[in-house]
């Protein structure tokens, strides 16, 4: 028989684009046991991105039903987890029947470009300008408001369910929330400030839904979560069945912003960058919302029970991981993803390729609705190796683009940028991407980050810990530094080339 083994856990279910993922952590921060599942991505047209929200339950969970397994064979008790902490891809949108609970579409994933033409025509009217003041957000085709605008002009039953007064709203995180906790009739029907700053829905400022946004999107009438604090003992309900039945959900966070809280940057000027499916760098401007004049958005960092919100500035990248993805599943160039280092690494540089990977439009600091991906600079001596040191050099420019904006913005330039996420893996990447920006990575041992800040919300609002204080340990020893070796003028001049790219890889057919 296992030995029985006691202690205090927290658990975090992490929703991503690409995969789901769910970590028992213990006191000291470190996973116990981990499990991961990809699911399906759906691309019914070019531009469009879409999951099946039922789909996304499964993966969750199956990642529970497994980690909970390997968790009572290494002799741990499910009784001694304390709290659930969730944390997900944000922006993504999902309608269902308020009554039935069933889905009305497939979620419209964040990186979908559908709505192009939408947000074009509303560009235009007198009243747009507004917008970036009030919510934090520009008008691009990333929030959930065009998506859930487009769902009720084109599908039928989303339609039908709003006449009705049934058409229930929500990211991700409400999604899951709802279903774990019992769904239809029973489940709780929230969200937290961080993922509701992202809908555009919101204002920034007080962090409750704006009439004139409503209006302006024409979302009037449907229903919409409860914005409750990403961190409280109260508002997420239980875990209705399964493994972790009774357990307390206690701590939400968009992924973006809990990562943020993994790497405890909690002070104004820290900051992070992630390599997910898409790339964001996180900038922690503390009790007060930054409005950017240099194309950065305006977030919630988090905002735990009975504290002040903390905001962040954010530079989003559409494209990161998905590229390292398309060389893998559509070109074959590699058969896992982790190649992408090793390829690259066979070549001193990109050999005069440069590829703007903008399959989703440019996100931050460009917001070029149109841009298309397209590579540059080809000859009969690019090789494989080439492409694939230019797919990683185009998250590490806009990397650069979205830090000179910040730069503008905060008026302080970083010492050190804060690392984690999939390509953070490799060290080739990280080598290119100080190369790239000049200045000192610095990569966490524990990788996770994001999971650990969901379960850091849920651990702060049960009493696992009570000051960030505590926290402080956490994941500091054994990180890694990449210091820059190449030469200011050499990186000016790819960094000028890159500029030129963007420029040029805006959409040339109608
Ligand atoms: O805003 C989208 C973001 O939350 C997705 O994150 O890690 O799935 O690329 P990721």
């Amino acid at each position: 028989p296992v030995e029985r083994k006691r202690g205090t856990f927290t658990c975090a279910i992490d929703q991503g684009t690409t995969s789901s993922r769910f970590i028992i952590f213990d006191k000291s921060g470190t996973p116990v046991v981990s499990h991961q599942v990809e699911f399906e991505q759906l691309y019914p047209q070019s531009g469009w991105i879409e999951h099946d929200p039922y789909e996304l339950l499964k993966s969750v969970n199956l990642c529970i039903e497994r980690a909970t397994e390997a968790f009572k064979e290494k002799g741990y008790c499910l009784e001694d987890i304390k709290a659930m902490g969730i944390t997900n891809q944000r922006e993504t949108t999902i309608v269902w029947d308020t009554v039935t609970g069933q889905p009305l579409y497939n979620a419209i994933v964040w990186s979908d470009t559908r709505t192009s033409r939408f947000v074009h025509e509303l560009r235009k009217r007198d009243d747009a300008d507004k917008l970036r003041e009030l919510c934090g957000l520009p008008l691009s085709t990333y929030p959930s408001s065009v998506k859930l605008a487009w769902m009720l002009k084109h599908v039928p039953a989303v339609t039908a369910a709003h006449k009705a007064g049934r058409l229930s709203f929500g990211t991700v995180d409400t999604w899951l929330l709802y279903n774990l906790t019992g769904g239809a009739g029973k489940g709780v029907y929230v969200t937290d400030p961080s993922n509701a700053s992202r809908t555009m829905f919101v204002n920034i400022k007080t962090l409750e839904y704006d009439e004139f946004l409503l209006d302006f999107f024409g979302v009037k009438g449907v229903n919409l979560p409860k914005i409750v604090p990403s961190s409280d003992p109260d508002e997420y309900g239980v875990i209705a069945e399964g493994a972790l039945a009774g357990t307390r959900i206690a701590g939400c966070l968009g992924d973006q912003s809990a990562a943020l809280v993994g790497q405890q940057a909690f002070s104004p000027g820290m900051a992070k960058n992630t390599y997910g499916t898409g790339c964001f760098l996180l900038y922690n401007t503390g009790t007060e919302p930054v409005i950017s004049k240099n194309g950065l958005l305006t977030t919630v960092g988090y905002a735990f029970k009975g504290q002040k919100p903390v905001y962040a500035l954010e530079g989003s990248i559409a494209v990161a991981g998905s590229a390292v993805k398309f060389l893998r599943d559509n070109l074959g160039m590699i058969k896992h993803s982790h190649e992408i280092g090793e390829l690259a690494a066979k070549v001193e540089n990109s050999g005069g390729v440069v590829f703007v990977t903008a399959f989703s439009g440019l996100f931050a600091p460009y917001w070029i609705d149109d841009a298309q991906g397209t590579i540059f600079g080809m000859t009969q001596f690019t090789t494989r190796e080439h492409i694939a040191r230019a797919t990683i050099d185009a998250v590490c420019f806009q990397t650069r683009a979205i830090l000179d904006a910040m730069g503008r913005d905060s008026g302080t330039a970083l010492n050190a940028l804060a690392v984690d996420g999939g390509m953070s893996n490799s060290d080739v990447c990280m080598q290119i991407q100080a190369d790239i920006l000049g200045l000192e990575i610095d990569r966490p041992q524990m990788r996770e980050t994001t999971a650990l800040g969901a379960a850091i919300a849920a651990g702060f609002a049960v009493n696992v810990w009570s000051s960030f204080d505590e926290l402080k340990h956490i994941n500091k020893d054994d990180r890694t530094t990449f210091w820059p070796k190449t030469t200011v003028a050499s990186r000016e001049q790819l960094y000028k080339n890159w500029q030129k790219a963007v420029d040029r890889s805006r959409a040339w057919v109608d």
